[in-house]
């Protein structure tokens, strides 16, 4: 039994096997109805807990979708409502929590409670968000971008705006799967400097230029999330919003891309915020598809976690 808990703590010959085996349980169930069983079910006569500590939409869904096509079924929880959310330490949790379930996804905060869940569970771990990493999102982002352009590796993605969970993420894949990051936003808003210094560390080639429009110069894919995270507080909005401003993905950012650039957003989006509706409705966006691809990723990620 393996974690899953970020994507520059996953071995690359382990996160290509992933992304491989996505694509193929993707391919093999097409035209499918949604909950119409895999040929294969390595999560049968297993129990999954999907633990929420923060709303969601796509996580929530597609793990539940996700583990019920592979033969397994599926508990929501919600942080609030367990004794975690009242005072119950995650030692003894995550050891209660071993006793009734194969495996544990959790999206949390403080990125402590994941690593301690982790330390302490019997069963795999799944990271489904914390306030510092996103792996789940940007394995199935590999995936999508490789589905319309082939091989990542080597090509330039850029990140406009907040250097957040889902950048940080972004910073892991690029030392992992070997594609150049070039961060464009404001300074205050820069990536976590450990995690500059692990992308490159890992070969990868990682720039931080502060005018939007040179940044997206020879960009294959361009990339942007909300400007104001759930574990931001609503009182740094106006000032956040001031300072990303220049950093908004419009079609004139875009037209300063290569002519084949995508356009990739984890969503939820703020439609005329950190994107257009021109962009996000574009021919060059692929934000459903990377929704989608949600579902396929974490399928292979929760199979690679059970030994598969
Ligand atoms: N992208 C993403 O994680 O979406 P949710 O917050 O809806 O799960
Ligand atoms: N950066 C966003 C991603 C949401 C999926 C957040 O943490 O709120």
């Amino acid at each position: 039994m393996k974690h899953f808990l970020d994507i520059h703590k996953t071995d690359p010959a382990d996160l290509r096997k992933i992304i491989d085996q996505a694509g193929a349980t993707k391919q093999a169930r097409l035209g499918r109805p949604k909950a119409a069983l895999d040929d294969e079910l390595p999560l049968k006569d297993r129990m999954v807990a999907l633990i929420f500590e923060k709303p969601s939409t796509r996580t929530r869904v597609s793990f539940d979708v996700g583990v019920r096509q592979m033969g397994g079924q599926t508990m929501v929880l919600s942080g609030k409502d367990m004794q975690l959310g009242h005072g119950e330490t995650i030692a003894d949790t995550a050891r209660v929590l071993s006793r009734y379930v194969d495996m544990i996804m959790i999206r949390t905060f403080d990125e402590t409670v994941l690593t301690e869940m982790a330390d302490y569970a019997d069963v795999p771990v799944i990271n489904g968000l914390t306030d510092r990493t996103h792996p789940c999102q940007i394995m199935a982002d590999v995936l999508t971008y490789e589905e319309h352009r082939g091989p990542i590796k080597g090509k330039k993605v850029v990140w406009a705006g907040d250097g957040n969970n889902v950048c940080a993420s972004f910073l892991h894949a690029a030392g992992q799967f070997g594609f150049d990051l070039t961060f464009t936003g404001p300074s205050q808003l820069d990536p976590e400097e450990e995690f500059i210094g692990l992308a490159r560390k890992a070969g990868a080639k990682v720039t931080i230029e502060r005018d939007a429009f040179k940044a997206v110069e020879g960009a294959d894919l361009i990339v942007a999330d909300t400007w104001v995270s759930m574990h931001d507080s609503q009182s740094s909005k106006e000032r956040r919003h001031n300072m990303l401003r220049p950093y908004q993905v419009n079609d004139d950012l875009m037209a300063h891309a290569k002519p084949d650039a995508l356009f990739m957003h984890c969503l939820p989006a703020h439609r005329e915020e950190e994107v257009t509706s021109a962009v996000m409705d574009g021919p060059q966006s692929v934000i459903f598809d990377e929704a989608e691809n949600r579902l396929h990723a974490q399928k292979a990620v929760m199979r690679w976690c059970m030994g598969g």
